[in-house]
């Protein structure tokens, strides 16, 4: 006998969603299992046994969970496909790695370091859900200085051009010379250019961006455009954050 799982559960370890995010399909009556539709939450299926249908189309269980940390160079895009063509970075993995991975969260084309893949979308939820606000900190070269006082506002909290109120960030200036200075932030959000926005809310600007760790797991002396497999200390410490 296979193992016997929440529908939800089941649909989560497919890759295609979370379980939150299946608990929704469930609801819209986008989910058949054995060939009828099922709408209501919890009940169970058993893996190998019952076949499990998302939008008519069969899906099946992941027999290995992947867990990727990547050094993502400036010019690639955090997504499966881009609608311009421009290179992604699973495009860096893909020789290598031949299941469907997904990043968990995004870094701006212009942005590099940390990233991280998966094919298990609970994972993605836990890293990137703001509910469970996972530190990401970061490395921000600015062109020029920055005031006392915007260093102080970004420790409060900022309000970003499109009126969202970041929390409070934590700051640590690293380096001022020749025009420019580097400092580290650590954020729980993850808004679109989030931190590149920050500063500009301050009037400063962001001429480099790296990302150097995600909670308390590290991008180290990762080279850039390589990726490693994350240890299972990093997992377990991932999903029970
Ligand atoms: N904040 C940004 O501005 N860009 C990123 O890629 C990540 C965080």
């Amino acid at each position: 006998m296979g193992e016997i799982v929440r529908l939800q559960k089941y649909i989560a370890m497919c890759g295609v969603a979370s379980r939150r995010a299946a608990e929704n399909l469930i609801s819209e009556g986008r989910v058949k299992v054995n060939g009828k539709t099922v709408n209501e939450q919890g009940i169970k299926v058993e893996i190998g046994a019952d076949t499990v249908a998302l939008n008519g189309k069969e899906i099946k269980p992941n027999r290995k969970n992947y867990y990727i940390m990547l050094n993502k160079p400036i010019g690639y895009v955090s997504t499966v496909h881009d609608q311009f063509e421009r290179p992604t970075v699973v495009d860096l993995l893909k020789n290598e790695i031949k299941t469907r991975i997904f990043p968990v969260g995004r870094l701006d084309y212009d942005t590099e370091g940390l990233l991280l893949l998966t094919n298990d979308g609970d994972f993605t939820y836990k890293v990137t859900h703001p509910k469970f606000k996972v530190d990401k900190t970061y490395i921000a070269v600015l062109k020029g200085g920055i005031s006392i006082k915007g260093l102080a506002e970004l420790r409060k909290g900022v309000t970003l051009d499109d009126g969202f109120v970041t929390s409070p960030a934590q700051l640590e200036m690293l380096d001022a010379d020749n025009g420019h200075t580097t400092i580290k932030i650590t954020i729980h959000e993850g808004q679109n250019r989030q931190v590149r926005r920050m500063f500009e809310s301050v009037g400063a600007r962001v001429v480099e961006l790296q990302r150097i760790s995600v909670g308390n797991v590290e991008l180290g002396t990762l080279p850039l455009g390589r990726w490693r497999y994350l240890t299972a200390h990093e997992i377990n410490y991932l999903k029970n954050l």
